[in-house]
């Protein structure tokens, strides 16, 4: 073998696709019902659009990006996340001109140059929601609760949303200055990189997994404590209408997300199933990235779910055998023919229909129709075309049944369920 696919990448290929385009089918009705509208965005974009957004000393721009030069000797990125380049895009393309709430949704893979493990890759696939304009808090528990449909729908259960408040501009000095008191006595356990955090970043300290870091920051001050009026009200509207819509919720005041644009709302859904990496989605608000891009100050909310972390949570409980839904087994040339011909005004009709091609035994054939999961069979030999009937055999039940070789036959028996 001669080439190998990539560290940390994955071949996504049938019958698992189907528990792919299922996920997909269901969010897209949910999006649909909210008034969310699909967006297809580049893969790559310059390297501006994540380093401020996402933040320079977050592990994301610190370690995990896809940057390179390419020939014209600009900085690219492989998007590690959506919400930057929505944001960019949202504000290229005037959104905020059209009525809001502005809902948009996408789907796509994401890269991130992690350490691969299970569940963890390099080339991911969200889907991921972002509403743009509205700051107030029932937008969020909407969010939330449309997060939850669709985990529900896809037949996830025993989910945690876990949900804070991470405060805004106004209150946030106060907290990373009551964060650096706590921290300041217990540097000399602190990794490298938490040292040089504590200086330009300390929040990101809270997001170390280093068991000596995780072992010094036990204790801090939670932020839910500093939030401001504004971040206080809201994040209790925001509860208040998660009950009140039956969003089953945990509030985490320690819950840290590892991207630097979120404001108040911020959340999390893990699953207990999935070993060490268990956030199945998560999310918040960023109401100051749109004008930190240059844009006109405008709020934002919006979540992503991990592909890869809820296929294996629902991947044994679906059906994903699935097969023709006629298969013909010609014997001889002519019988060969007008398979193709039958085979070909089916397909016409919507039906899937598959044509043995070997001109083998009637066995042997049958062999394969079994093999490809056909759900009906008919043999077409010299008998068959000179009477124009043939035996349609259902192989799930093995029932047979006689009918007239004409294409409305078939049609209506396999639509009847046969
Ligand atoms: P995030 O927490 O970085 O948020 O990623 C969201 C989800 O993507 C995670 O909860 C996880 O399920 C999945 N994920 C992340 N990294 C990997 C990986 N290496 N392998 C497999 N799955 C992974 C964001 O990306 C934000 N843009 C979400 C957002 C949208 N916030 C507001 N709007």
């Amino acid at each position: 073998m001669k080439y190998r696919k990539l560290k940390g990448v994955q071949d996504i290929l049938p019958p698992d696709i189907s528990v792919w385009q299922f996920i997909e089918e269901k969010a897209r009705k949910i999006f649909r019902s909210y008034g969310y509208r699909e967006i297809r965005l580049p893969i790559m974009e310059s390297t501006d659009v994540f380093i401020r957004s996402i933040g320079e000393t977050s592990d994301i721009v610190e370690k995990e990006m896809y940057t390179f030069k390419d020939k014209g000797d600009r900085s690219i990125t492989l998007r590690p996340e959506g919400t930057a380049p929505f944001v960019r895009a949202y504000i290229e393309n005037h959104l905020n001109n059209e009525p809001a709430p502005q809902k948009y949704y996408y789907m796509g893979p994401m890269f991130r140059y992690e350490r691969p493990q299970a569940n963890r890759y390099r080339q991911f696939y969200q889907i991921g929601a972002e509403a743009m304009g509205i700051d107030d808090p029932k937008l969020d528990a909407e969010i939330i609760s449309m997060l939850s449909l669709i985990l529900e729908a896809v037949g996830l259960k025993g989910l945690n949303f876990e949900i804070t408040s991470i405060g805004c501009k106004e209150c946030r000095p106060d907290y990373i200055k009551a964060l650096k008191d706590f921290l300041e006595d217990k540097m000399l356990d602190f990794c490298s990189d938490c040292g040089r955090r504590f200086k330009t970043n300390p929040l990101r300290v809270l997001d170390c997994k280093v068991p000596g870091c995780v072992k010094a920051k036990k204790g801090s001050p939670p932020v839910v404590d500093y939030l401001c009026k504004d971040c206080g009200d809201h994040f209790d509207q925001l509860k208040n209408n998660l009950n009140r819509l039956n969003v089953p919720h945990t509030i985490n005041p320690n819950l840290v997300r590892g991207l630097d644009y979120y404001t108040k709302t911020a959340f999390e859904v893990s699953s207990e199933n999935l070993g060490s990496q268990s956030a199945v989605a998560a999310g918040g608000r960023y109401d100051g990235m749109v004008k930190e891009f240059g844009g006109p100050a405008t709020p934002g909310i919006g979540f992503a779910i991990g592909m890869e972390r809820i296929i294996p949570l629902i991947k044994d409980s679906l059906e994903t055998t699935d097969g023709p839904e006629l298969y013909i087994c010609p014997l001889g040339n002519e019988a060969a023919e007008e398979a193709l011909r039958i085979a070909e005004q089916l397909r016409a009709k919507g039906r899937w229909v598959e044509v043995n091609y070997d001109n083998t035994s009637i066995r042997s054939q049958m062999r394969k129709a079994n093999k490809i999961n056909a759900k009906n069979v008919i043999v077409l030999g010299d008998d068959e075309l000179k009477n124009r009937k043939v035996t349609i055999k259902n192989m799930g039940s093995k029932d047979e049944e006689i009918v007239d070789l004409v294409i409305n036959e078939y049609h209506k028996l396999i639509q009847s369920g046969k």
